[in-house]
Formats: C-alpha cells, structure tokens, sequence
C-alpha cells in the first residue's frame, strides 16, 4: 500500500509576489504533495484562477460559497497537514492576527490544527510598521512561522526587506516543517542568532587571512530554526550560499565586524549559535596600499594580533536564560580539547568536530560530538548538516527556559 500524499493547502494573497507561488506549487506537486490552492479574491488579479487550477489539477474558488455541500471551509484546513501562504500581505497577517474569516482561505487558517507558515511579502514601510510588526509577533507567539522577507529590489524602483524569499527556499522550508509534524514548532516566538562562514582579517586592499569554512553548517542550522518556528538573525562572514529564506541575513567581514553585528543581535535573543569560524589573530597593521614586492628584498613579516574572542564574551555577559552555543574544530584529543574549551568559553553546549583533510569543510556531511555544561555528551553519527542542526536545536530548545523573547507582556494565544 502506498502511504498518502502529504496534504497541503497552498493560500495566495494579493501581492505581485503571487506569481512566484506557481514555481513553489510546480515543487509541491512534482515531489508528490496533494496542493489545494486557495487564493483570496484579489490575488486573482496577480495570477489567474486557470493557472492555479491547472498546475495543481484541482478546482480553485477563493469563495466559501462554492460547493458548499462539501463544506469546503472546515474540511480543506482539517485535513491539511501544512498551510503554507504565499506571499502573505500586511492585510492576510493582520486578519489571521484577529482570527478573521470573510473568505475560504481565512476560514482555513481559522480550522487548520496543522503547521502553518506565514511568507510575508509587501513594500519595506508596510512590513516594519509597528501593526504588521505586533500582528506577526501574535502569530508567531501562536506558534505559526513567519518567514523574514528577503531584502532586495522591491516592485518600484526601491529596495529593501518585503520581498517573497526565493521558491526553492521556501520549498524546503515546507519540507522541513511538514517533516517534522504538529508537534515541531518547539521554537515559536524564540529569536536565534546564528554566526556562519569564515572571516577575513585584511593585510592589504587585496589580500586577507582567512579560513575553509564555507557555512553550509550555519547554514543548515539557521535554515532548520526557521522552520522550527524562531526569528532567525544570521551573521554571515564570507558565505557563497543563497540567503536561507525566513532568515535576516546580515553580511560581515571581518571578526570586528561580526562581533559587533552578534553582540548587537544577542541583546534580544534566546540563543546564540556561534557556528562561524572566526579568525584568532589580524594583522596588527593594515596597508592602506597594496604591498608591493620590492626587486632583490626579503618580503616583511606580518605582525599579527589577537582578536576578540566573541564566543568568550557571550558566555561571559549572557542575559539570564539565554543559552550559547560554540563550536570547537579540532584534530588531536577531540574530546578533552573540547571539555576544556567549553569550561574555558562559558557556553553551555559546544559542538567538537574531528577536522583534517576532507572531513568536514565544504562537505554537505558532518559528525560530531556535543558537550554540554551539565556534563552530557551527545554523538552525532555522520549524516547531513541539517541532521546536525536539528540535534543542536533538541538540545537548546531542552535548555530554554521562561516566556520566548518575542512574546511580551499581554501579547495573548
Ligand atoms: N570563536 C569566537 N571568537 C574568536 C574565535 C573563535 O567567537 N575570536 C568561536 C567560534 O565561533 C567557535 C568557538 O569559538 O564557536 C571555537 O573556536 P576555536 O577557534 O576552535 O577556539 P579557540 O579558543 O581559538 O581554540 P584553539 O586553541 O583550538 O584555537
């Protein structure tokens, strides 16, 4: 017998992002999910009832007055096992804020006890105002996602965050969330900081010191906490990675400048996941120029020195509650290297990957072991990133104490 098709209600509202939902659709359908679209009135005008209809095989009615014998408003959002609306206007969020329901997709938020996700697309203003703002903190205190925007160009000539993450990133966030069932928003209303990639400390206009790490691991963990429902920040030093959707991805280059951008981001969050590999040491002298090699000289040596440990400094200063997480890469005595690194850092899990040629930078896999303050010592056989990141959220989401960050007093279920 063949296992039935995930069911997935996929809802349109009324932005000009509406016609990248048809590739988000096209993946649904062809990785064998069974998609009912259900647009509101004015998302029609974006992309028309035929398109939706066709590329899911299904009827299309925003109404709940079309056949209305099957009951269409209870059943579609009883039976789904994901809602997933995208793009979600300033308007759709404030109604599924306040529990509105004057259509049949608003009907289907209201029945749906299944994981629903939120990508939220509109103009900069319309998203950071503080309605649209206090209406996604209500949802996400429900335990919805809400994808962050991505930043970009938006329908006019301006830029900014407000526009539809990429369809294939959002794809694997329904992947995500779908996998993991009812039960797998355990992140809801927490903010996550995550550090990823590697920094460059400059000699010169032209030339840096710098590491292997390509972010794929602080990548996957920040890919893998959005679906698990938090608001993620990402630092990301250096990565050649698509932005991961639902995540504010904030670019820096050198350690300084990670250290100020996760210091910054660590004040309202939960957890901090310091993935990156940052650069101990930078050259004590910058060159405004570049160094040229001068005819028959000895080239100079590099004065290098110590940066700061940013890791050290969040163990060191963390708001009660919060919990931090480092990693440690290391290639001789991995485990006592490790218990002595996290005593010595203040955090209260540190990943220890076993490094050396081949064995962890730039792969898709990983393996590893993860200590914990308290004494524990979870193995992580070799398997994916993500399989790596979602041990690292179980064991945060376990050391998470008191009300998320993002809900404030009175903000109600
Ligand atoms: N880290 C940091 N700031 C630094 C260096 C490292 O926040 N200046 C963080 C990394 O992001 C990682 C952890 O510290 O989470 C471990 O980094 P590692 O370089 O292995 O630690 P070190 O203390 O530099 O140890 P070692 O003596 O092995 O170099």
């Amino acid at each position: 017998m063949t296992s039935p098709k995930p069911r997935v209600v996929l809802g349109v509202s009324a932005g000009i992002a509406a016609y990248k939902a048809c590739e988000l659709l096209r993946r649904l359908t062809e990785s064998g999910h069974d998609v009912t679209v259900v647009p509101t009135a004015d998302a029609l005008r974006f992309v028309g009832e035929p398109t939706w209809a066709a590329l899911s095989g299904k009827p299309v009615s925003p109404r709940v007055w079309d056949g209305v014998a099957e009951v269409p408003h209870v059943r579609l959002g009883q039976q789904a096992d994901l809602v997933f609306v995208a793009p979600a206007t300033a308007d759709l969020l404030a109604k599924a804020a306040h529990g509105l329901a004057d259509d049949l997709l608003t009907n289907t938020l209201l029945t749906a006890r299944c994981p629903v996700v939120f990508a939220p697309a509109m103009h900069t203003e319309m998203w950071q105002h503080p309605a649209t703002q206090a209406n996604v903190a209500t949802l996400r205190a429900r335990g919805a996602v809400v994808v962050e925007p991505a930043s970009g160009r938006l329908t006019g000539k301006d830029t900014g965050p407000g526009r539809l993450p990429d369809p294939a990133e959002l794809f694997e966030i329904a992947r995500h969330v779908l996998a993991r069932g009812a039960g797998g928003r355990d992140l809801a209303g927490r903010h996550v900081v995550v550090s990823a990639g590697g920094t460059r400390e400059a000699i010169d206009p032209v030339r840096f010191i710098g590491n292997r790490s390509s972010g794929l691991q602080g990548y996957a963990l920040a890919r893998t906490a959005v679906a698990r429902g938090a608001r993620v920040t990402l630092v990301s030093a250096n990565v050649a990675l698509p932005d991961p959707a639902g995540a504010e991805t904030v670019p820096v280059g050198s350690a300084e400048e990670m250290r100020k951008a996760v210091v910054e981001a660590a004040g309202s969050a939960d957890a901090v996941v310091m993935a990156a590999a940052v650069a101990d040491f930078r050259p004590a002298d910058y060159r405004g120029s570049k160094i040229k090699k001068a005819e028959g000289a000895e080239p100079e040596p590099i004065r290098l020195v110590k940066n700061p440990d940013i890791l050290a400094e969040l163990g060191a200063s963390r708001r009660p509650g919060q919990v931090i997480v480092g990693f440690a890469a290391e290639t001789d005595d991995v485990l006592a290297n490790g218990r002595a690194k996290l005593a010595r850092k203040g955090c209260d899990l540190l990943v220890v990957n076993q490094v050396g040629e081949n064995l962890t930078f730039g792969r898709p896999d990983n393996a590893a072991t993860v200590l914990g303050a308290d004494g524990s010592a979870t193995e992580v056989p070799r398997g994916a990133k993500e399989a790596l990141a979602e041990v690292v959220w179980d064991l945060v989401s376990a050391r998470l104490e008191g009300p998320p960050s993002g809900v404030r007093q009175g903000e109600g279920r």
